[in-house]
């Protein structure tokens, strides 16, 4: 069914594009832009949950149709608009990332509790803030509540935690797989979304909640003191059996998190976040760059090595680099180099597919191999609009006092009325979800996301 759509779509774009290779003057602004518009098309080429018949924001065709990867080409899309002043996939955004709500606004829609994991339902969250604070032009969505509903079923959660001495378990479901596994993405996320909130409302309640979560995280010994994020722990074990697989998306969206905590504390709270911010870039920068590019160490040392989820972190981790630097300015000097030489990187494998301009995942070989995939087009152009940033500085970072009534925050109003029924949303989620989970549904759902299969690939590696 879906194949015939997708030929028609890839076909159209190479009879109207057909070129040489992807060509980047990086000195010009306007040839990065051009370029960026060349691999945005590439990548919504593959989405197509806009035509008849097809499911908003779900992304592409096995195997990297996750649900959460939906959210990824949802983010990105809101950065490629914000950096290059591009509107083209504008109208696919707001679209997809509204269809994909749930009944009670909270990212947990019944085709994806039984299979939730608080890292998925959290990138969702994460990208609705993000249209929130970028103001993103589209007057129907309350962008912020979003991320909040899905920040209140996780703090739920969270607090009614007896094991490991507190954090967020993997699943949300008791009958899956990974319920017994508490992991640093979930944790991470739950910190990401207080961060933003604690930022956009100026409400400290969301910033000592990450601080907690932060401090569980370093006690856990899933956040080492030299910044390593080691991926997670069984209940069983108190979590003191921990996988010290580290993985990039992991760390980077620690480090935004730290960035936007930075940007709303003073004196000492911003003196330890500021550390936090410098700690994680340099992990970061050593750990996961090679040569002033993105490797990912623990899949791609091994040709073949990363799953179709892992594909997806290159573009991810880009941004939150780029996004650390416009909310703590002062590391822009060690990351904007780094971006560069990583762009630069990216578009050399820009030589293959039909038309010639289909990007790679391995940076590291220089030349457009293996396929063409999705992810690889999300990755360099993330790769390519974050270059931007020069362009876009003057355009700040919303918080609800400073956003755009244009720009779709119907704000405090809607926060104000909404909290009341919070506290009772996050437990009638999780009740949904178990509910499902123990009508045997669960079972049914077969793709494991990527926690599950991080354990895999570090069970594999060892
Ligand atoms: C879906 O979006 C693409 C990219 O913007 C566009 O070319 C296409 O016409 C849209 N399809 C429908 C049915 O609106
Ligand atoms: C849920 O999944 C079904 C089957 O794939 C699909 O038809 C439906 O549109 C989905 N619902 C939502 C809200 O995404
Ligand atoms: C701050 O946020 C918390 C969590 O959403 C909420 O319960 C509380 O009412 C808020 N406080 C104020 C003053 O708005
Ligand atoms: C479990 O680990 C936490 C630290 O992560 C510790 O505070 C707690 O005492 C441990 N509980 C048991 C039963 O060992
Ligand atoms: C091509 O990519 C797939 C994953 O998409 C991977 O399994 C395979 O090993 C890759 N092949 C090469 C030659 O890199
Ligand atoms: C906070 O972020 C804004 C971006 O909107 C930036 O202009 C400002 O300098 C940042 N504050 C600090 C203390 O770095
Ligand atoms: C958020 O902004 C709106 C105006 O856009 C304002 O009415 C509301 O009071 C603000 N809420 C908070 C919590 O600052």
């Amino acid at each position: 069914m879906k194949q015939g759509a997708f030929s028609l779509a890839v076909l159209s774009g190479v009879v109207s594009t057909a070129s040489a290779a992807l060509k980047v003057d990086f000195g010009s602004a306007d040839s990065i832009r051009a370029a960026a518009k060349d691999v945005a098309f590439d990548a919504v080429s593959y989405y197509k949950g806009n035509e008849t018949g097809e499911i908003p924001g779900m992304l592409g065709d096995e195997p990297y149709d996750w649900w959460w990867s939906g959210s990824v080409l949802m983010s990105t899309l809101i950065d490629f608009w914000y950096y290059t002043g591009d509107s083209s996939y504008n109208a696919l955004v707001p679209q997809g990332l509204l269809h994909q709500v749930g009944p009670n606004k909270d990212y947990m829609p019944p085709n994806h509790t039984a299979s939730l994991s608080n890292e998925d339902q959290g990138f969702w969250g994460m990208a609705a803030m993000q249209a929130a604070e970028l103001n993103f032009p589209s007057s129907e969505a309350d962008w912020s509540s979003l991320a909040r509903n899905v920040w209140s079923t996780q703090l739920w959660r969270f607090e009614n935690e007896e094991t490991c001495n507190g954090g967020l378990r993997w699943q949300v479901a008791p009958t899956n797989n990974g319920y017994n596994y508490k992991n640093a993405i979930s944790n991470a996320v739950f910190i990401n979304l207080g961060a933003r909130l604690g930022r956009w409302t100026g409400n400290a309640t969301y910033a000592e909640s990450a601080e907690r979560t932060w401090s569980w995280l370093t006690e856990v010994g899933f956040l080492t003191e030299d910044f390593r994020v080691y991926d997670g722990g069984r209940v069983e074990q108190n979590c003191t059996d921990i996988n010290k697989a580290q993985f990039s998306y992991s760390a980077g969206v620690l480090l935004q998190s730290a960035a936007f905590l930075y940007n709303q504390t003073t004196g000492d709270a911003q003196k330890r976040w500021r550390d936090r911010v410098v700690g994680l870039t340099d992990a970061i920068l050593t750990t996961f760059f090679e040569d002033g590019y993105h490797f990912e160490i623990a899949c791609e040392s091994r040709d073949g090595a990363c799953n179709s989820a892992m594909l997806f972190f290159k573009g991810m981790v880009t941004r939150f680099l780029a996004s650390t630097v416009q909310v703590a300015p002062f590391t822009k000097d060690s990351i904007s180099k780094v971006l560069k030489t990583n762009a630069e990187a990216a578009v050399k494998t820009c030589t293959g597919g039909d038309n010639n301009r289909q990007c790679s995942f391995s940076w590291a070989k220089g030349k457009f191999h293996n396929e063409t995939d999705v992810p690889s087009q999300l990755n360099a152009l993330s790769a390519l609009s974050v270059l931007l940033q020069d362009e876009v500085s003057e355009k700040g970072i919303a918080t609800n006092a400073t956003s755009n009534p244009d720009g779709g925050s119907e704000g405090g109003d809607g926060s104000g009325s909404n909290n009341a029924g919070n506290g009772g949303q996050g437990q009638n989620g999780n009740g949904n979800g178990n509910g499902n989970g123990n009508g045997g549904s669960a079972g049914t759902t077969t793709r494991v996301t990527v926690g599950v299969l991080v354990a895999g690939l570090f069970a594999a590696l060892l």
